[in-house]
């Protein structure tokens, strides 16, 4: 960037870096290319509701479960959505305090009320996640154990293993959405999720591992709740898209995918250290984590009430900082006393510069301090 340009940093949109979808394309090229090749009028027409069975069989093996239990399809979200409709309508369903915004509104969709619990560095509050289900009774928890979004939060393994106790206790269905489990950026890698005959539902997404215009995700189900799904599926949306599970099958089949996210977590790192050790000099003690993976962060500014969150967001703005208040992500419930304790602010990293992070988070401090 020239000195005569003006600096900016846009840390609203969690997207994969334009470098890294630039990598992808002759890959994605190649890949749908022999998918139309291989398969030709299998993978143009209507079939394989639950997905096109050589991804399935690729997924079952990757999860150590039959891949009659593997629904894939159009996203993460659109599993999830699956997930909400299966339910009864107006259910309760136990999420973190700060969770995937597009999970609250759908969950809204079906009128299924959500019950917030507070996290910990480790993970859930463990006596949180039991009171909720006392009060409530709820019929399903969901919660993002790795590289949370939006907090950054990568659960223990142990703290994973008490919130599955909790919801088989509470007869609850425990939802894992994995879609960061391998984007780990400080070279250890995430303790997959043993998944067992009653669960827990596993739901991913290649969107960040891949790209989001393939538009690809997948859930492992008990095989109980597969006859249902199957109708939902069917009734909702017939077929996914099958060229690109052909595309993905054989990118996971041949290595390549496994390649790619070497290249992504190389190319992640050094912007997930930038974030660290900026936050780490000019927001101490107001962010849940230190990152070590995935595409968020939170930070909550105490000295920036409700009053002054607007003239504070200009003022970022102005300065070419492009950051929002995050209290779509916080669960309803508990959206007002988080509004009390200052303005919460999600940030994402990987599509930014080493360079722009550090310069966007001291300009984010400087007028932290013009304004609060
Ligand atoms: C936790 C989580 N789940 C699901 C999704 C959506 O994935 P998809 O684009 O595959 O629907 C996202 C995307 O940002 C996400 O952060």
């Amino acid at each position: 960037m020239s000195n005569s340009q003006q600096k900016t940093v846009n840390f609203l949109r969690g997207v994969p870096s334009e470098e890294a979808l630039t990598k992808l394309s002759p890959l994605a090229s190649q890949g749908y290319r022999k998918a139309i090749e291989n398969y030709g009028t299998q993978v143009l027409q209507y079939g394989h509701f639950n997905g096109f069975k050589p991804l399935r069989d690729i997924l079952g093996k990757m999860h150590g479960v039959d891949p009659g239990r593997i629904v894939a399809g159009n996203g993460g979200m659109e599993m999830i959505s699956l997930i909400f409709k299966m339910l009864p309508l107006n259910s309760h369903i136990i999420v973190e305090e700060m969770t995937y915004d597009r999970v609250i509104h759908d969950a809204a969709r079906y009128g299924h009320q959500l019950t917030g619990v507070k996290l910990t560095p480790e993970g859930l509050d463990i006596d949180g996640l039991k009171a909720a289900f006392k009060k409530t009774r709820a019929a399903a928890f969901y919660g993002i154990p790795f590289h949370q979004n939006p907090t950054g939060i990568d659960y223990s393994p142990e703290n994973r293993e008490m919130v599955e106790n909790v919801c088989l206790e509470y007869d609850a269905l425990c939802i894992w959405d994995i879609c960061y489990e391998p984007l780990r950026y400080d070279g250890k890698t995430n303790t997959p999720i043993t998944v067992s005959d009653w669960g827990p539902i596993l739901v991913s997404s290649f969107t960040k591992t891949i790209s989001p215009g393939t538009k690809c995700g997948y859930m492992v189900l008990p095989e109980k709740r597969i006859p249902l799904m199957t109708k939902i599926v069917a009734n909702t949306r017939l077929n996914p898209n099958l060229p690109t599970q052909a595309f993905i099958a054989d990118f996971i089949g041949s290595g390549g995918y496994q390649e790619y996210l070497g290249y992504l977590c190389e190319l992640y790192k050094p912007r997930m250290d930038a974030l660290n050790s900026a936050l780490n000099s000019h927001f101490e003690g107001a962010y849940p984590a230190a990152v070590t993976g995935g595409f968020f962060s939170v930070i909550q500014l105490h000295k920036i009430p409700v009053e002054k969150e607007a003239a504070f967001l200009a003022a970022a703005a102005e300065k070419g900082i492009g950051v929002a208040a995050a209290w779509d992500a916080v669960a309803p419930d508990l959206r007002a006393e988080k509004q009390k304790q200052g303005l919460l602010i999600r940030l994402t990293f990987p599509a930014c510069e080493p360079d722009q992070l550090q310069w966007g988070i001291t300009a984010l401090k400087d007028v932290s301090a013009s304004i609060g």
